[in-house]
C-alpha cells in the first residue's frame, strides 16, 4: 500500500465525539490517519472500519495526553514522521460542576489536557511543519470563549487560551507555510457531557449541533482559509465586525500615561 497524496493526518480525541467525527470525514477525502486517545480498543475499532471503507492506511496511538510521558511520544511522532501534514487537536475535557465548591485539584487534568497538551503538540508540529516547508493545525476550541459568563470558568479559560494560542501563532509562523484553524463549537451531541455527569436534556434541540455536522462545516472553512472558524455563526461578517472592533484597540493599548479618565499620574 502506497501513502496518501495527502498526506497523514494525526488526530487526538479520535475515540469519539467530534474527533471521531474528524477522522471519519478525513478518511474520505483521503488521508491517511493517526489516532491518538487512551481507549485502545475504541481505537482499533475505528481504524478497521475507516481502512475497511475507504482503503486508507490507519494507526492507532493509544495516549494519555495529560501524562507527559505520552504526550511527548505523540509530539517526538509528529517531529519525526514527514509524511504527517496535518493535526487536528480534538482530545479535551469538559467541566464537572461549578467553578467554587471543591478542590481546585479537581481542573488540573482538564488544564493539562486542554492546554498543556494542545500546546505541546500544537508547538511540536508548527516547529515540524515549518522545517517541512507546510502543513495545518486544527485546534478545537469553544464558542464560551467569546461568552465567558455563560459557562463554567476554568473551562472557559482553557478555550481562550486555545482561540489566544492558535491566533498568536497564526501571526508569528502563518508566513512559513503553516496554516492554523481554531474551531469554535457550540454545543455539539458527543460524550463530553455524560463525562462531566451531564446531560443535553435541558437544552433546546435547536442549540445541539452533531458532530458529524460540525465537523463538515470546520472542514469548509479550513479549505476557505479560515483562521476561526464558528459553525453555528449564520454571518461571517458578524466575526469579521467583531475583529475589527477588537484591533481598533490596539493603537491605544500601551501609553506612557494612563488614560485621563484615571486622573493626574504625573509624577510629584
Ligand atoms: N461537545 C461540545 O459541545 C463541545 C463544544 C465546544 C467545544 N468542544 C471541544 O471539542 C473537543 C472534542 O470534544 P467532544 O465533544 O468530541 O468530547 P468527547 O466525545 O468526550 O471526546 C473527547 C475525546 O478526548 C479523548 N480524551 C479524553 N481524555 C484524554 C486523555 N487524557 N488523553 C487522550 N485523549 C483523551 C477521549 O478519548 P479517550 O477517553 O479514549 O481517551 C475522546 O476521544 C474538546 O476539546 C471539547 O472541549 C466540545
Amino acid at each position: 500500500m502506497t501513502s496518501s497524496p495527502h498526506g497523514t493526518a494525526l488526530v487526538t480525541g479520535a475515540s469519539s465525539g467530534i474527533g471521531a467525527a474528524y477522522a471519519a470525514a478525513l478518511a474520505r477525502r483521503g488521508h491517511d490517519l493517526i489516532l491518538v486517545a487512551r481507549d485502545r480498543a475504541r481505537l482499533a475499532d475505528a481504524a478497521a472500519r475507516l481502512s475497511g471503507e475507504t482503503g486508507i492506511r490507519v494507526e492507532i496511538l493509544p495516549a494519555d495526553l495529560t501524562l507527559g510521558a505520552d504526550r511527548d511520544a505523540v509530539s517526538r511522532r509528529l517531529a519525526a514522521d514527514a509524511a504527517i501534514r496535518l493535526l487536528v487537536n480534538a482530545a479535551g475535557l469538559g467541566p464537572s460542576g461549578p467553578a467554587l465548591g471543591g478542590a481546585p485539584e479537581r481542573y488540573d487534568a482538564m488544564v493539562a489536557l486542554n492546554v498543556v497538551a494542545l500546546q505541546h503538540l500544537t508547538l511540536a508540529a508548527a516547529e515540524a511543519f515549518a522545517a517541512r516547508g507546510g502543513g495545518t493545525i486544527v485546534n478545537l476550541g469553544s464558542v464560551v470563549a467569546l461568552v465567558p459568563e455563560r459557562f463554567n470558568a476554568p473551562y472557559v479559560a482553557t478555550k481562550a487560551y486555545v482561540l489566544a494560542l492558535t491566533q498568536a501563532l497564526a501571526s508569528e509562523v502563518g508566513g512559513k507555510g503553516v496554516r492554523f484553524q481554531a474551531v469554535l463549537p457550540g454545543i455539539t451531541r458527543t460524550e463530553i457531557f455524560e463525562r462531566a455527569g451531564a446531560d443535553l436534556s435541558g437544552i433546546p434541540a435547536a442549540m445541539i449541533m452533531e458532530a458529524d455536522d460540525l465537523v463538515r462545516a470546520a472542514l469548509a472553512g479550513l479549505d476557505a482559509g479560515e483562521l476561526v472558524t464558528i459553525p453555528s455563526l449564520p454571518e461571517a461578517a458578524d466575526w469579521q465586525a467583531f475583529e475589527a472592533a477588537r484591533l481598533r484597540l490596539a493603537p491605544n493599548l500601551s501609553h506612557k500615561r494612563p488614560a485621563a479618565r484615571y486622573g493626574s499620574t504625573a509624577a510629584a
